[in-house]
Order: structure tokens, then C-alpha cells, then sequence
């Protein structure tokens, strides 16, 4: 008889348990057979003793079967799809998506909500008023006919235990851990319609895994299980120890996002242009080269931004986000700015902290923080390192928190690269 405690043992014990005992654990947990501190402490036990490769794929494979696989009706190129294991201040699928659609490749993804301290794309997309991101697969099909591209929240049909463990990992703690976010990423993309798929794996202080290594294995394993399951992918192992972006909270972050489309520079365009890129070598079967010629074009001539406008209204949504007047109106009243002390330069930002203040800020009804300096930048004297905008007063806590959250080194501090390696599985280009 298998029993949940048995297999959080063997897992305890370094030993792999079975598939039959993973499936009866996932299983029994979604029946509600397994109680939810018995699915806490396997969780736990994941988190601090690991679990094989075998084991990692067969919980990947129970958690794919848990729900429906989708289809989508054949294009001219296979459908694209990105996912994040993670960030702070990263607001890629709404610069990616229309990028990809723009050069003629069908996108469409089904993405999440907030988890621990990083935001998901699902809440940004709701801040365009009226937006609907509960489509069925066939409406976001409609989407795709009329735009190229669609953005819909994950059904609850699709890899339902993922959506329980999800919540639960979020609840409890549990997130950090490298099969369990392998099985929960892969088991959603096999699932979902799309062929080719990029992920950005986030490393650094600020991400779900810290060392580059651990962050490294970790596509390796994604890429591997998804290559043999006849999907071509691309992992980018992309840096967290900074936020990505300039802002931290939804509204900003889309702002940021629009900015970006309208022609901004920085970390946040180019990685969103290094993701675009692996995407369209990957559909179009052409060289890395001639693919981030076609994305950089897209962007620069305005079509990605007409295409994210296109697919808004296919949405329902509001396209008011657009305006510059109207986003500059949630920057206009400061409620705390962290100045530097001294003249220094950024040695260290928690990266953590700032996602959960921002989250707990804008509960509160503030709109984000302004975070322009990115680990090793020169900071003056005085210079704001942090600036919350928003329009009601928040309470003094967050804006002690907000003080504790940079640290500044009197000698110089080596920046991170933005990307460290690309681990990709993929068919070789079919022309050149
Ligand atoms: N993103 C996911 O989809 N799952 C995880 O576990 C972490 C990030």
C-alpha cells in the first residue's frame, strides 16, 4: 500500500520513489486523499533533499497527465511560447509576444499569476481595463486568426496539479527547488499547444535558483525532457541579482514594458530581444543572426507595438496604457525615496525584499517603485536609489523595508552580465 509519509521518506532518505508512488501522492492530493501538510512536508523534503533526474521526469509526467494537452490548428510556422522561472521587474512576454508575432510566427501563451516575490504576466495584463485572460482555447485560437498572438491565464484543465501545487509552494515556502520548478515548468509546456518554446532562467540573489551552476542544470534537464518530447527549446540563463527592468509593480512594469515598445533602451530590450531572437531562428528554421536582425526591426519600426495593441483590444481590453500622459500620472506623487548617503556604487539589492514590498505597497494602493541602478552602477551622492510612487500614504514599515534593501560599496563593484549562457535543443537551422 503506498502511503504519502513512505514516499516523503524515501525522498528523506535520498532514495527515488517510484512513478506509481509519485502518482498516487499527486493524485491523492488532487482527490484530496493526500491532506495538505502531507503534500507540505513531501514538498519540503524535495526541497531540502532533491530528487533524481528519473524521478523529476516521472513527476513531470504525472503532472502532465493530470489534464488535458492542447492542440492548435497548424499555421504557416509552429507556435512560440516563453516562459520565466521567476524575476523581479520583468515584463518580457509583453515585449517577446508581439515581436514574434510581428515577423509572422503565432504566439501563444498561457501564462500565471504572481509567485512569491515576482510578479506574473496574467495580473499585468489586467491592469489594461476590461482585458479578458480567462479565454478558452478556441477564443484565444480567434485571437491568434485575427492578431498572431494571444496571452490567456493557464485553464483549469490544463495541468490542474501544477495549479495545486503551484499555490501551495507559494504558501509554504516550498518553491526553491529544482525538480519541483523542472517539473512544474515542463509539465506546462508539454502541455500547451506551442512547439517552440524559449525559457529564461533566472539566476542571482533575486531568482527561485542563485548559482549559475544550479540554474544551468536546471535548463539542461527543462531542454532535455522537452527536446525528447519532440519540442524544440531554448534556455537563456539570464541574471536576477538586479531587477530588470527600471520598475518593480504592475503598473510600472507594464509601463516600462510599453516604454521599451516606444523605443526605450536598456536590460529589459535586450534580453526581451534575445528571447524574441532564439524564438524565430527556432520557428523559421533560420541562423541566430538573421533572426535578431528580424527582431530588432520589428521593434524599432513601432510594428511590435502596434501588434501588442492589436492583441489588447482582440483581448477587450483598454489601450488608455498607452498613452504616455496617462502612465506618467501614476509617477507623479512620491511616497519615499532611498537616497544614497554617500557617493558608491550598488553592491548588493534584495532583490527578494523589493518584490514583497512592492507587493505589499501596492496592496495598500501604491503603484511601484522606481529602481534605475543595477548592481556595480556608480551611485552620487543623494541620488535617488529607490522612489515609490502612488497616491494614498503607505505605512512607515514598507519604508523602513524600502531603506534596508540596497547596499552601497565605497570601491568600484564588477557588474553581472545580463545573459551567461544559452543551453538550447533544437533542430539545426534549414537555411543559411
Ligand atoms: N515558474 C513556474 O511555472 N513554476 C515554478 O515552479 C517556478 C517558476
Amino acid at each position: 500500500m503506498i502511503s504519502a509519509r513512505g514516499t516523503t521518506e524515501k525522498v528523506r532518505r535520498g532514495e527515488s520513489p517510484s512513478k506509481e508512488e509519485l502518482s498516487a501522492l499527486v493524485g491523492g492530493y488532487l482527490s484530496g486523499a493526500v491532506s495538505r501538510e502531507e503534500m507540505t512536508d513531501f514538498l519540503r523534503a524535495v526541497c531540502a533533499c532533491g530528487l533524481s533526474d528519473q524521478a523529476t521526469i516521472d513527476l513531470t509526467d504525472v503532472m502532465l497527465r493530470s489534464g488535458d494537452t492542447l492542440t492548435f490548428t497548424p499555421r504557416e510556422y509552429p507556435y512560440a511560447d516563453k516562459h520565466s522561472t521567476g524575476g523581479l521587474a520583468d515584463s518580457t512576454t509583453l515585449i517577446v509576444a508581439p515581436i514574434v508575432a510581428s515577423c509572422g510566427v503565432p504566439f501563444l501563451k498561457m501564462s500565471g499569476r504572481k509567485l512569491g516575490h515576482t510578479g506574473g504576466t496574467i495580473d499585468k495584463l489586467e491592469l489594461f481595463k476590461g482585458l479578458r485572460t480567462e479565454l478558452t482555447v478556441e477564443e484565444a485560437e480567434r485571437v491568434v486568426d485575427e492578431t498572431g498572438v494571444a496571452v490567456i491565464a493557464q485553464s483549469k484543465d490544463l495541468v490542474p496539479a501544477d495549479k495545486a501545487l503551484y499555490k501551495l509552494r507559494d504558501e509554504t515556502n516550498t518553491v526553491k527547488s529544482l525538480p519541483l520548478i523542472a517539473s512544474s515548468v515542463v509539465s506546462k509546456k508539454l502541455a500547451s499547444g506551442a512547439d517552440v518554446l524559449v525559457l529564461d532562467v533566472k539566476t542571482g540573489k533575486g531568482a527561485f535558483m542563485e548559482r549559475v551552476e544550479e540554474s544551468v542544470k536546471l535548463a539542461a534537464l527543462m531542454t532535455d525532457i522537452l527536446f525528447a518530447s519532440g519540442k524544440q527549446a531554448a534556455a537563456v540563463i539570464s541574471d536576477m541579482n538586479s531587477p530588470l527592468g527600471d520598475y518593480v509593480g504592475g503598473v510600472l512594469e507594464v509601463g516600462d514594458a510599453l516604454d521599451v515598445l516606444a523605443g526605450k533602451r536598456g536590460r529589459l530590450r535586450t534580453l526581451a530581444l534575445v528571447l524574441a531572437s532564439h524564438l524565430l531562428s527556432m520557428a523559421k528554421g533560420i541562423p541566430l543572426a538573421d533572426a535578431e536582425k528580424e527582431a530588432e526591426e520589428a521593434l524599432a519600426s513601432g510594428r511590435a507595438e502596434k501588434k501588442l495593441r492589436e492583441m489588447i483590444s482582440a483581448q477587450g481590453g483598454e489601450t488608455a496604457l498607452f498613452d504616455g500622459n496617462i502612465r506618467a500620472k501614476y509617477k507623479k506623487n512620491i511616497l519615499h525615496s532611498v537616497r544614497a548617503k554617500e557617493d558608491g556604487y550598488l553592491a548588493g539589492i534584495d532583490c527578494v525584499s523589493l518584490g514583497y514590498i512592492a507587493r505589499d505597497a501596492e496592496r495598500q494602493g501604491a503603484y511601484g517603485i522606481f529602481a534605475p541602478y543595477k548592481i556595480g552602477d556608480f551611485v552620487k551622492k543623494d541620488a535617488p536609489i529607490f522612489t515609490l510612487y502612488g497616491d494614498a500614504p503607505v505605512t512607515e514599515d514598507i519604508k523602513e523595508r524600502l531603506e534596508k534593501a540596497a547596499r552601497l560599496s565605497e570601491t568600484p563593484v564588477p557588474p553581472f552580465p545580463l545573459v551567461y549562457e544559452v543551453v538550447e535543443r533544437k533542430e539545426p537551422p534549414r537555411r543559411s
